[in-house]
């Protein structure tokens, strides 16, 4: 199948440019002068179909690098599966996603990556790719992640808060970065001081202060400060190159903005709900259905932080300056019946998580209409980088010839309500984002080539999406 996208603004991380792309099997073929032929031979006559993109951008297809499909967590499972959460993110014009394997204390790591390679396999709409957990870095952990990066997994998490579930201990943490920082794989980090949350959740609960609010309150900003200032301290001493997931608060990114400035290889991604919205929200929640406990739609960790003290701004100026490089969403979602609710005595039983995978690219080029981000910077954020730090540039994050035909045509006139369940192809029973409007629209997403959403119809087929391995990082020597 060839497909010519004809009269749009191509959108780079580099620039933008008047130009029509030739995609050729799974191939982009080239990037042309608009209406021009190659050398006599006239291109439109002799593909098959022809899109018109005229006054739309075309994009390189998102790469959201941090999802957790059917993750099992808090006693319960995310509510997407590869099959519905990739088919959301392909609605939402993202043609990639990094997923996360999940090793609990005491599990195989490689027994793990091969259920999670046989949990994905024939249901992605998109292409995929996977991360590691590790709970407990053992000597066996240690040989396991060499032995996944020739398998294309080269990035690790780790834990400093969640005890007993997740938590690596400071010891284990540097045992882990040792290895890193001879293998050149990445560690990411979720920088959050455990011992201190769970003291306070201890503390809200014997007060009887057991709304969902309270998930916030109890991991203030300084757990999030401390964890960060701590894990960059323990890269350092290890020469391990570090990634901080889900940076919130304002505190945290100015301690990565000093290592940075150091020359430390510290790398970090913010979310959309960091961004737009806040713990106020969540306090202020309140519905006929789900009274107080409405909050739990936004129960996520890290959590919401207070408008009032500038954590929003903060994130919006960090994207600008490169000392935040990457937008996941953290997509991990939960229902409210039957899954969040748990909570309803307790916040410290909620699921943590929000489901954004579908509303990444819309929610951050509402960032552009408000004047935050460029164009050029909201795909460099949101495909370009996460290519390169996550090693499958190239392939995926630009509009160039050989590149996969990963492309989406946004139409800036355009319009998306984000809203109710119904309206939404993720496998929840709410939004976080009902009432955002996005004065934007995803128009079309070909997925290496093939045409797989038009016009709000998804037109692709389970299991069209492919596994990726992985190279190192593109920003490491
Ligand atoms: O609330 C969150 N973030 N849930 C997913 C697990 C994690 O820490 O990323
Ligand atoms: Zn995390
Ligand atoms: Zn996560």
């Amino acid at each position: 199948m060839k497909t010519l996208i004809k009269g749009g603004t191509v959108v780079n991380a580099t620039g933008t440019a008047h130009a029509d792309v030739l995609i050729d099997g799974e191939t982009i073929a080239a990037v042309l002068a608009p209406g021009s032929t190659l050398l006599g031979f006239d291109i439109e006559r002799n593909v098959d179909q022809v899109v018109d993109a005229t006054g739309k951008y075309v994009i390189p297809g998102g790469i959201d690098a941090h999802t957790h499909m059917q993750m099992p967590f808090g006693g319960t499972e995310a509510s997407d599966t590869f099959e519905t959460g990739t088919r959301a993110a392909a609605h939402g014009g993202t043609t990639s996603i990094i997923d996360f394997v999940v090793q609990y204390a005491g599990e195989n790591i490689l027994d793990q990556y091969t259920l999670w390679q046989e949990k994905a396999a024939g249901q992605c709409a998109v292409d995929y790719g996977f991360h590691q957990i590790l709970s407990d870095v053992q000597d066996s952990s240690l040989s396991a992640m060499d032995e996944l990066i020739n398998e294309g997994v080269t990035s690790f998490k780790l834990f400093m808060a969640y005890k007993g579930v997740f938590l690596s201990d400071d010891g284990q943490i540097v045992r882990a970065m040792q290895r890193a920082s001879e293998n050149g794989s990445l560690i990411m980090m979720h920088a959050e001081n455990g011992s201190v949350i769970d003291l306070l959740v201890k503390q809200h609960l014997e007060r009887g202060e057991t709304t969902p609010y309270y998930h916030g309150v109890s991991r203030p900003w300084q757990a999030e400060e401390e964890a960060t200032h701590r894990a960059i301290m323990l890269a350092n001493l290890t020469g391990a190159p570090l990634y901080i997931v889900h940076v919130s608060a304002k505190q945290a990114l100015d301690q990565i903005a000093a290592a940075r400035d150091s020359g430390q290889n510290v790398f970090a991604e913010t979310c959309p709900q960091y961004l737009y919205l806040s713990l106020e929200d969540q306090l202020g929640a309140s519905s006929p259905e789900w009274g107080e406990f409405e909050g739990a739609k936004w129960v996520c960790s890290t959590p919401l932080r207070s408008k009032n003290e500038g954590h929003q701004h903060h994130m919006w100026q960090g994207l600008r300056t490169n000392d935040l490089q990457v937008i996941s969403t953290d997509h991990c979602p939960f229902c409210m019946k039957g899954q969040k609710d748990s909570g309803l005595a307790d916040f410290s039983k909620i699921p943590n998580g929000i489901g954004s995978v579908e509303h990444r690219m819309d929610l951050i080029y509402q960032g552009v209409v408000m004047g935050e981000i460029t164009l050029p910077r909201w795909v460099e954020l949101t495909s370009t980088t996460p290519a390169r730090m996550f090693g499958i540039y190239g392939k995926k994050g630009v509009i160039q010839p050989g590149a996969d035909g990963d492309v989406v045509i946004y139409d800036p006139n355009g319009h998306t309500s984000i809203g109710l369940e119904k309206t939404h192809h993720m496998n929840m029973d709410y939004s976080a984002w009902e009432g955002y409007e996005i004065d934007g629209h995803v128009d079309t997403v070909f997925s290496r080539g093939r045409r797989i959403v038009d016009d709000n119809d998804y037109l692709g087929r389970k299991g069209d999406g492919a596994y990726f391995k992985r190279g190192l990082s593109q920003y490491l020597i």
